[in-house]
């Protein structure tokens, strides 16, 4: 009788193990798969914002991102860009106006607003967050435009 009690603890033990083990593998291949499909969605975003920003900034922060010294910020290695996301999507709907420090040198200019809808702006900023060597954040959305007033 104790032998059997032993056995049945052990087949219990087990079960729970099998158990923990497998819904762990489940949820890491739930994991993935979102992930995947996130950097999909960015991947795809990064190549919309190229256009956007071949047709919209090219003329004033350059194919390269550089800008031009101390009329047209660069974008490229910005730290402004990297730390005002908010402000930067904002400033792509709105314009962007007065005094900001860019990499440590002061630009107190006009960026007018260019009409571009929440998809383009959610392109771009992907398309700039993520390129020249920049890797800012995790993909703008849509709806994160919007939600900007
Ligand atoms: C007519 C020239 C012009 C165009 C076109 C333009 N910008 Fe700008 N941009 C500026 C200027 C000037 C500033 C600085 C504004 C200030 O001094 O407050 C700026 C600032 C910025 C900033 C914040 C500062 C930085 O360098 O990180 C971002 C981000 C930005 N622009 C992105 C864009 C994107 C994306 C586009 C295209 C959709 C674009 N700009 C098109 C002139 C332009």
């Amino acid at each position: 009788m104790k032998l059997l009690s032993f056995a049945f603890l052990l087949i219990g033990i087990f079960l729970m193990m099998f158990f923990n083990y497998s819904t762990d593998i489940m949820y890491t291949s739930y994991k993935n798969v979102k992930s995947q499909s996130q950097s999909k969605a960015l991947k795809e975003s990064i190549k919309r914002g190229n256009i956007v920003y071949s047709d919209f900034c090219v003329s004033c922060h350059l194919p390269n991102g550089n800008g031009v010294n101390k009329i047209y910020p660069p974008l490229a290695n910005s730290d402004y860009l990297e730390a005002n996301r908010d402000a930067s999507i904002k400033g792509l709907k709105f314009g962007l106006k007065g005094k900001i420090k860019v990499n440590g040198v002061e630009y107190n200019k006009y960026m007018p607003p260019m009409g571009l809808s929440a998809e383009e702006i959610a392109d771009v900023m992907n398309y700039t967050n993520h390129s020249w060597g920049n890797t800012f954040g995790k993909i703008v959305t849509v709806a994160e435009v919007c939600e900007i007033k």
